[in-house]
């Protein structure tokens, strides 16, 4: 094993902040960097060991601050670098680590470099820290490649030179706002590397790394063979599409999981050993097969990877049973724990995705009692549903970019209720940037903290269980044991054991040792000595 046990983040739960939607502490209508400093106690309290910050630094706010015009410096809507820094003291000071965003993909278009390469002649310095190209046929006036942006439409704009003719095009696997870096360009190295210090410097824990998988293109004058058909492969629409299709198109991305995004890594770990503090990364990298996540977080390279399949698993027994196996099988030779996620603000929430919130608890119950590190997305811990969002109200670029034909995550955005009686349910005193629906009232904080059946309780629960008693997080096995169908039967050290029942009747099993329930989704379940009753749609915890 590379890394050593005491390693915080090996089996750290980590709440993602959107700080946007978080808390606001100006009445401005917009959540900011003192509203999550005031989220603290809270946060404390439910049980959690680092916070995920979005990114809070200078944007004109295209992609929901993904759109970077500085990533030294705070965006006033957020706050100032002051605040940023109290935010750093004040989580350690509640013993509770820092991780801030770093979105290398991309700057915004609003960035000095890319006005810069504006004002700069094609072939010059400036352009070169972006994919500038000039265009195919006549006068140039078609984009260098046939590539989509993955917000819709193409992932060239054309740019206006200064001469006021139109000239080159420029590649944004994202929105137009949202130029993609030329990693090629040693520049690009240096920038991020004192960005990285930058923060490292003012005590912040570990970086998650926006779009990881991004970094390295290859052959960008190169047509796609179908670039309609991967876009369909990456939105896992496959409706028109064989499974083989979607395999060929997602194993050979010219734009995603190149070679060439590794050596990138090795230089940003040897800043981060630098540093003192166990401080740490962990990478966004959408990517097929799975198994090549393992690549990112070699020894020597980033110290965790993001697994999406919980964010997309159906509430079926054999497919959680395997998607654990996967991971663990996958992680094997690298030494790196595993992490796991049920919601994010990229997708929907799993309340939503699975339809029921008994499903979702039972869900939340199995990913609780894993090895590794737990990732919370703001408002899962409430069992927060997507909202419905009026047209006007949308501002995700896939859905301004797609006409409204993709909805986009705005309605996993939405900001959270603190308190039922308040307007905006305490998330602020302002007019929120995004209304939340009447049936937010139900979810607020102050009323599931009251109600002992509630969605917060359940998670305060197995957080402390988890941590303090079972020590579940830990590296120490997990073995599976025979089950009926439908049923995910798995055991951890110290006489722990775990029943889920995906079906939607109960069902009657052995177990091997008496053992009582010490936690469950919901009530209905029993246990007698062997035998167990275990409730449709069900996880329980079980000590022997
Ligand atoms: C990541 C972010 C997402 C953003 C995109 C472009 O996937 O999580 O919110 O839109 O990168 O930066
Ligand atoms: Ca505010």
């Amino acid at each position: 094993m590379s890394e050593q046990k005491t390693n915080w983040w090996r089996d750290a739960v980590i709440y993602q902040v959107y700080p946007r939607s978080f808390r606001d502490s100006n009445s401005d209508g917009i959540g900011d960097i003192p509203g999550a400093i005031q989220g603290l106690p809270y946060l404390a309290e439910l049980g959690i060991d680092a916070i995920w910050l979005s990114p809070f630094y200078k944007t004109p706010n295209k992609d929901g601050g993904y759109d970077v015009a500085d990533p030294r410096d705070v965006d006033p809507m957020f706050g100032t670098l002051a605040d940023a820094e109290s935010l750093i003291r004040e989580a350690h000071a509640h013993g509770i680590k820092v991780i801030f965003d770093i979105v290398p993909n991309h700057f915004s278009s609003e960035h000095k470099w890319f006005q810069a390469a504006l004002a700069a002649a094609p072939g010059s310095p400036e352009r070169k820290r972006f994919h500038f190209y000039d265009g195919r046929g006549v006068d140039g006036n078609e984009p260098p490649n046939n590539w989509n942006s993955l917000f819709n439409g193409p992932s060239w704009t054309r740019v206006t030179e200064t001469d006021g003719k139109l000239g080159q095009w420029y590649l944004h696997l994202f929105d137009s706002s949202q130029p993609d870096l030329n990693w090629e360009n040693p520049d690009v190295m240096e920038d991020f590397k004192t960005t990285l210090r930058f923060w490292l410097d003012r005590g912040v824990d570990g970086f998650r790394i926006d779009v990881a998988h991004g970094l390295a293109k290859d052959e960008i004058l190169k047509d796609h063979r179908d670039p309609d058909g991967l876009t369909k492969a990456l939105r896992v629409d496959t409706t028109d599409m064989t499974k083989e299709e979607r395999v060929s198109l997602l194993t050979d991305m010219p734009f995603f999981d190149r070679d060439g995004v590794h050596p990138i890594y090795k230089e940003w770990r040897k800043v981060i050993d630098e540093y003192d503090g166990d401080r740490m990364f962990v990478a966004e990298a959408y990517i097929y097969p799975t198994s090549r996540l393992a690549r990112y977080v070699r020894p020597g390279e980033l110290h965790q990877v993001f697994n999406f399949d919980f964010l997309l698993i159906e509430w079926d027994a054999d497919a959680i049973k395997e998607a654990i196996l996967r991971v663990f099988d996958e992680l094997k030779e690298v030494g790196a724990p595993p992490t796991w996620a049920l919601d994010n603000h990229d997708s929907p929430r799993v309340v939503s995705r699975l339809k029921r919130e008994a499903k979702a608890r039972a869900l939340a119950l199995i990913a609780h009692a894993l090895p590794g590190s737990l990732y919370i997305y703001q408002g899962e811990e409430l069992g927060l549903p997507d909202g419905d969002i009026a047209p006007e109200f949308r501002m995700d670029p896939a859905f301004i970019r797609s006409g409204g034909k993709d909805l986009g995550r705005d309605g996993a955005r939405i900001p959270l209720p603190w308190s039922s009686a308040e307007r905006n349910f305490g998330f602020s005193d302002g007019t929120s940037w995004l209304p939340q629906p009447a049936n937010y009232k139900e979810f607020a904080i102050d009323i599931e903290l009251k109600a002992s059946d509630s969605f917060l309780h359940l998670y305060k629960k197995s957080l402390e269980l988890r941590k303090n008693h079972l020590g579940l997080g830990g590296d120490a096995g997990i073995t599976f044991q025979p089950a009926p169908s439908g049923v995910v039967y798995f055991k951890r050290p110290a006489g722990f054991a775990l029943l889920a029942n995906t079906t939607e009747s109960p069902v009657k099993l052995q177990i091997d040792e008496p053992a009582k329930i010490i936690h469950q989704s919901q009530p209905g379940s029993s246990v007698e000595g062997n035998s167990v009753t275990l409730a449709g749609n069900t996880t329980i915890w079980l000590q022997s």
